[in-house]
């Protein structure tokens, strides 16, 4: 049994609901033993917030076993904080040396909520803190976020999250070549002819219109989920574990920046519209009306790196897309044949030769992203946590698209919910004389 002391601020949010709490439970049922402080603005008492938590949980928690549920609850405690208001933080203790502070709240809250927690001492050596994306709306203000938190915080013990790096499946972009060095030799410059990768959703925005409208698709889910992707799929095969986080960072560095003309070209942004009795994004709870906010987003990149000269990488992601599907396709020069590695729902390997039957292979996702993730800060690890660098790479690159979109460069184009996005993520590639593979 490994003890420990969680205290969760934004409690009672939709990710603390959804995905935090279910994966401490889980990681309760192999072994952690977390007592957990929960905190958020309602005030509310230890019970009415664990009947709440329980009502979520039958929800949220497949296969729940409600004796275990209850022994877990018996850790949980609830404390009512206004995290702008350093006095609600004298509550808080930290009980024992194994103490992370687990931040799923706005950004905006980061520094102060910092500033607090160093006032009561909970800053002291040994507290790790874990950091939800997004941070920041761009590169200035990612790297105002970090300063103020490093002001109270030092690297050891900042623990930046993207669920993605919690994915076996998503980690395996790198061992299936690391592990197979004859595939390591095929997926490079020499035998591919471009790379697709494509993080499709089915759902809309649905209760989230709120943190999503002043996000969009690039901030939430290009400029982290999909360039960790990227990072992984294209990082030296023979690179160490524990280089891991320098070698994605010069993947990251390796990004060519758009120029005015391909920002023009190589980049398209969509928004839903009603269809098929589905919502349009602009009637969404919490969005305005007038939102020029992006559901879709696709674009083609390529890499300043020996081994990717020549390869166009293309990236798609969307929100109300006629599939759910995370999928990269490695296609080789020449007739038909691909390496599709489908990474959601179901895991799976699948090569496309000429001539030849499609030869597919079942893999196991393993452990859940978030139990994971929880389970490495608890052992203190950092390999699978971004290093600030990292965030600044990405944002460098993300940066140039948003400006171009402020000055109105790039037509937001709408697309039927249901669809596949807008007629000119299509182009993108037609015009390369390339096509989308969605292989469902
Ligand atoms: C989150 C985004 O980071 O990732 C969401 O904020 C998105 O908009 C989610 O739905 C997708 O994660 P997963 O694990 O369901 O693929």
């Amino acid at each position: 049994m490994q003890e420990c002391h969680f205290i969760l601020l934004g409690a009672t949010g939709d990710l603390a609901l959804r995905k935090i709490f279910p994966a401490l439970y889980r990681a309760s049922l192999s072994g952690l033993k977390p007592t957990i402080t929960a905190c958020a603005r309602s005030p509310l008492s230890t019970q009415e917030f664990i009947r709440h938590l329980s009502i979520k949980a039958k929800e949220y928690v497949k296969d729940l076993d409600p004796t275990a549920w209850e022994s877990f609850t018996t850790y949980v405690s609830y404390t009512p904080l206004d995290l702008t208001k350093t006095k609600d933080f004298q509550a808080l203790k930290a009980t024992h040396p194994n103490t992370i502070i687990y931040f799923s709240i706005a950004p905006e809250f980061f520094a102060k909520a910092c500033q607090n927690l160093a006032a009561v001492g909970l800053n002291a050596p040994g507290v790790k803190i874990v950091l939800e994306k997004p941070l920041g709306t761009n590169l200035a203000s990612c790297q105002e976020i970090c300063r103020q938190i490093s002001q109270h915080f030092k690297e050891e013990q900042i623990y930046r999250i993207d669920h993605y790096l919690g994915k076996q499946s998503v980690q395996n972009l790198f061992y299936l070549r690391a592990n197979n060095p004859f595939l390591a030799g095929l997926l490079g410059a020499s035998y591919l002819d471009h790379v697709q990768i494509s993080v499709l959703e089915t759902l809309g925005v649905e209760s989230r219109g709120g943190f999503y409208d002043p996000m969009g698709a690039l901030r939430d889910m290009l400029q982290n989920h999909m360039l960790q992707m990227l990072a992984l799929a294209t990082m030296p095969a023979n690179t160490p574990i524990e280089d891991m986080r320098q070698v994605k960072l010069e993947m990251l560095k390796s990004l060519k920046p758009l120029n005015e003309e391909s920002l023009k070209t190589q980049v398209v942004r969509g928004q839903y519209s009603a269809s098929q009795n589905f919502k349009g994004y602009k009637q969404e709870e919490q969005v305005s009306p007038n939102s020029q906010t992006e559901t879709f987003v696709a674009l083609k990149l390529e890499l300043d790196h020996p081994n990717w000269q020549g390869v166009p990488f293309y990236l798609r992601t969307g929100k109300r897309m006629g599939a759910s599907l995370v999928q990269v396709v490695f296609v080789f020069k020449g007739p038909t044949q691909t390496l599709v590695y489908t990474l959601q729902p179901q895991c799976s390997l699948k090569l496309q030769l000429q001539g030849m039957g499609a030869l597919k292979s079942a893999l196991d996702a393993g452990m859940d992203a978030y139990e994971r993730l929880i389970l490495e800060v608890v052992a203190g690890n950092q390999a699978l946590f971004n290093h600030q660098n990292e965030l600044e790479a990405a944002w460098s690159f993300i940066d140039p698209i948003l400006e171009s979109w402020q000055k109105g460069l790039t037509p937001l184009l709408s697309y039927p919910a249901g669809g596949f996005g807008p007629e000119a993520a299509f182009a993108l590639l037609s015009k390369d004389n390339r096509a989308w593979i969605t292989h469902v």
